[in-house]
């Protein structure tokens, strides 16, 4: 198995060839994302707290510090769309809509970076964003330029009222990312064009994306609820062969933004979108009020075994590996490689609704694990036997409906103690 350092030299040295030449995103992108929660709330007078203006961002940015989630990795701060004006100024270039934005954006991604935080900003490939405000299309190079005087960090490319083929989306997006990367900021960059075609059956070129994006959003949008968590997964997994030989690091799929501090999902099943999404070495991007969370869900959230599942410099892509009994074992290997075998984040994810926690069994070599020496079991939501489990042992987990199991096998090496 190759080491993180002579794959990223592998990558330097043929980086014009195989990788996005901005260096960003090695590990899963964290954040916060306006979208999912604020969508397009305009009317601040309705939604004083809720609408899309600088005072949220403000807010949610000092939440990010004071509560601890920057400190555990989430960095960047995205506005997504609705933050502009209906109208480009004089010059064609892009405004802020000025009641919700009055000291401009420039002034808040200073705040943001005063923070110690990262700004994001939402943009459109095509005529308008897809709520209708300006798209940056015959804008390019005015706008690429506007976000960099902004001091800008990550933006979301959305795909919106754009060119109907696949080709000339990838021409265009490519010559977007150039003119990001000419600006000699690091910008990390978001392509949402995969989403305007999966859906409709027509595959999007997933080696042009990893050379072009840090990150892409292959499927439809996240909702606030537990079946549109389900039914993204599906399709991950159902095309997990196709999209993970191009997820890594500097350049990852995208299942959307984290549910969890919302109203849509229990709590276990908050555990099982944050389990999974690490799994999956998705990015993580919250789209909650931070204000709001429930202590318990923020200690999911800022989990420091399961960002670090997530976080694992390998980037390798989770895969779901098997389905027992309506149980999906999701798995992903992480660092340390002991001996030649990875460590493995296991996920049992239940997608049972029969009312108690189910009881599976599976054993180690079902799972591909054959490290001679065993392997040192930490669950990382709850207790577990401590013990030493070997490639003939079974695993028996208890599963709640909608729940999951989240487990961590290291390879044991004659240095490792069970740890009683
Ligand atoms: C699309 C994207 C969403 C969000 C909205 C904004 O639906 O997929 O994530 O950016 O547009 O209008």
């Amino acid at each position: 198995m190759l080491s993180i350092s002579v794959l990223i030299t592998i990558c330097l040295k043929f980086w014009t060839v195989e990788c996005l030449n901005n260096g960003l995103a090695l590990t899963p992108p964290m954040g916060w994302m306006t979208w999912e929660r604020f969508r397009c709330i305009t009317d601040c007078e309705l939604y004083p707290n809720d609408c899309i203006s600088e005072k949220l961002i403000k807010r949610q940015a000092d939440l990010m510090v004071s509560e601890g989630y920057l400190k555990a990795g989430y960095e960047y701060i995205v506005v997504d769309d609705c933050w502009m004006d209906k109208e480009r100024d004089s010059d064609g270039r892009l405004k802020p809509a000025p009641k919700r934005f009055p000291n401009g954006i420039k002034a808040l991604a200073d705040y943001v970076h005063s923070k110690g935080l990262k700004f994001g900003i939402y943009e459109n490939f095509g005529t308008y964003t897809c709520a209708g405000y300006p798209g940056m299309f015959e804008h390019v190079e005015i706008d690429v330029e506007t976000f960099a005087s902004w001091e800008v960090d990550y933006i979301k490319v959305d795909a919106c009222y754009s060119y109907k083929t696949l080709s000339a989306m990838e021409e265009g997006y490519i010559h977007l990312g150039q003119l990001l990367n000419k600006t000699g900021r690091p910008i990390v960059y978001s392509c949402s064009w995969p989403a305007y075609f999966e859906p409709f059956g027509i595959q999007a070129n997933y080696s042009v994306l990893a050379k072009a994006c840090n990150l892409w959003r292959n499927w439809d949008d996240i909702d606030d609820s537990w079946g549109n968590v389900t039914n993204i997964l599906k399709w991950f997994s159902k095309n997990q062969d196709r999209l993970n030989p191009y997820h890594g690091p500097g350049h990852w799929n995208d299942p959307d933004m984290l549910l969890l501090g919302n109203f849509g999902l229990s709590y276990d099943q908050s555990k099982a979108q944050m389990a999974i999404w690490a799994i999956m070495a998705a990015p993580l991007l919250m789209s909650t009020d931070l204000s709001t969370v429930e202590p318990r869900i923020k200690n999911i959230l800022q989990n420091k075994e399961v960002i670090a599942i997530n976080q694992d410099s390998l980037g390798m892509p989770g895969v779901l590996k098997m389905t027992v009994k309506k149980i999906d074992v999701w798995m992903k290997p992480i660092l340390p490689i002991v001996e030649g075998s990875h460590t493995i984040a296991v996920g049992f994810l239940s997608n049972r609704i029969d009312g108690y926690p189910y009881k599976v069994d599976v054993r180690l070599s079902d799972l591909g694990l054959h490290h001679p020496r065993g392997y040192v079991l930490s669950n990382i939501f709850d207790t577990f036997e401590p013990n030493i489990y070997y490639s003939v042992d079974t695993l028996t987990v208890k599963v709640n409906p909608s729940g999951v199991v989240l487990l961590k096998l290291t390879p044991a090496s004659e240095e490792i103690d069970v740890y009683y």
